[in-house]
């Protein structure tokens, strides 16, 4: 069967229809995003931002984008507790695109208690109603997406901030051009355009049947890895791994001493930004070799994939997050599975929500 006659058979919810509207929805939230306004953290202070799963990955993103320039941290938080420092001098910002995200209540309200100032981004639910309550600063964003689908607009909602704080300098007319820039990537890389180069979908096909452990440097594609991963999981419904250099060269490269019926399975991809630490380079040179001996297949992909040495740091990482969108689309339908429900993460939390009541 054609790969259009797959997404024809198995995306019934349009998933990928999600992946290429990236640049409408950083569009759309760009030109009315610019009422967001959220006080700036102090220099050395930390941002706190909540999210879980696919609310949480613009953060991450934005985490790694600004991270060189800031002079304040960033910290993500995914759980019940706000982290003890977090004060009435603290910016919390609470990410939930339903809005009926349990963790996010949680912190939603402990935040309120302790006076911190609060940004709230959602497309509404009860985080939308105790933020109207609360006073606190909304970013309304469109609903009716999958969360992890919404990539565009949640990231870009963030990117507002960071841009008006002076974090990141883009101006209007360099978005207008990283739009057009996304675009043609994702044009390289859509369903039927030139499927012998289409690097997504040759990727998308060593992935079938294995486990693929996705290895990144310690910068600016950290959580690109991590996203790859979750939308593995997600869409693809695989096992999937991340883990980051140089961290995992102290540990968890003990475990290529596995059983080799095991590794056979791996498949071993390692994603390089020209901006990791020359240390860290070195560091995933030297690994590479000892492992792709091992593992049962292994990539390397740079940030620059799609013919743009000179991509600046949010090319880059965008080129990234549209492959790995991209390939975990393919690979759902190649593996004749829709890539949109969440069966699993529903139950969860209806089961949760029984346990309630
Ligand atoms: C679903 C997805 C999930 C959700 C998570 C939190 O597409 O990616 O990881 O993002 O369960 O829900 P929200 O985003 O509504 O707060």
């Amino acid at each position: 069967m054609s790969i259009e006659n797959r997404f024809n058979k198995y995306d019934r919810s349009d998933m990928l229809e999600n992946v290429l509207a990236l640049p409408d929805q950083m569009r759309e939230v760009w030109n009315s995003s610019s009422d967001f306004i959220l006080s700036r953290p102090s220099a050395g202070s930390t941002l706190v931002i909540c999210g879980m799963g696919g609310s949480a990955i613009g953060a991450v993103l934005i985490r790694d984008l600004v991270n060189k320039n800031s002079d304040f941290s960033v910290h993500i938080e995914r759980g019940y507790l706000l982290p003890a420092y977090a004060s009435a001098n603290s910016t919390v910002i609470c990410v939930s695109y339903s809005g009926n995200t349990e963790e996010v209540l949680t912190l939603f309200d402990e935040a309120v208690q302790r006076g911190c100032e609060i940004g709230v981004i959602t497309s509404g639910g009860e985080l939308g109603r105790r933020a109207a309550e609360a006073n606190a600063s909304v970013m309304n964003i469109r609903g009716g997406l999958p969360p992890r689908a919404a990539i565009g607009l949640l990231f870009t909602s963030l990117l507002r901030l960071v841009v008006n704080w002076g974090i990141y300098r883009i101006t209007d007319e360099e978005f207008t051009e990283l739009l057009k820039k996304a675009r043609f990537i994702i044009k390289e890389i859509t369903p039927g355009y030139n499927s012998k180069d289409n690097l997504a979908f040759q990727l998308s096909k060593k992935l079938y049947k294995k486990i693929p452990l996705i290895y990144a440097g310690d910068g600016l594609l950290k959580g690109v890895s991590y996203r790859w991963k979750c939308q593995f999981n997600e869409n693809g419904k695989i096992m999937a791994y991340s883990n980051i250099f140089p961290e995992l060269g102290h540990n968890e490269i003990m475990g290529w001493e596995c059983p080799d019926n095991i590794k056979k399975n791996l498949f071993l991809i390692f994603l390089i930004d020209r901006d990791d630490h020359p240390k860290v380079q070195k560091r995933m040179q030297v690994t590479y070799s000892m492992l792709e001996k091992l593992a049962g297949d292994s990539v390397v992909i740079d940030s620059s994939w799609y013919g743009n040495n000179s991509g600046g740091r949010l090319e880059r990482l965008l080129s990234m997050l549209i492959l790995g969108d991209m390939m975990s689309v393919y690979l759902a339908v190649g593996r004749g599975v829709d890539p949109t429900p969440i069966e699993k993460i529903e139950t969860i939390k209806k089961l949760l929500k029984m346990g309630e009541s």
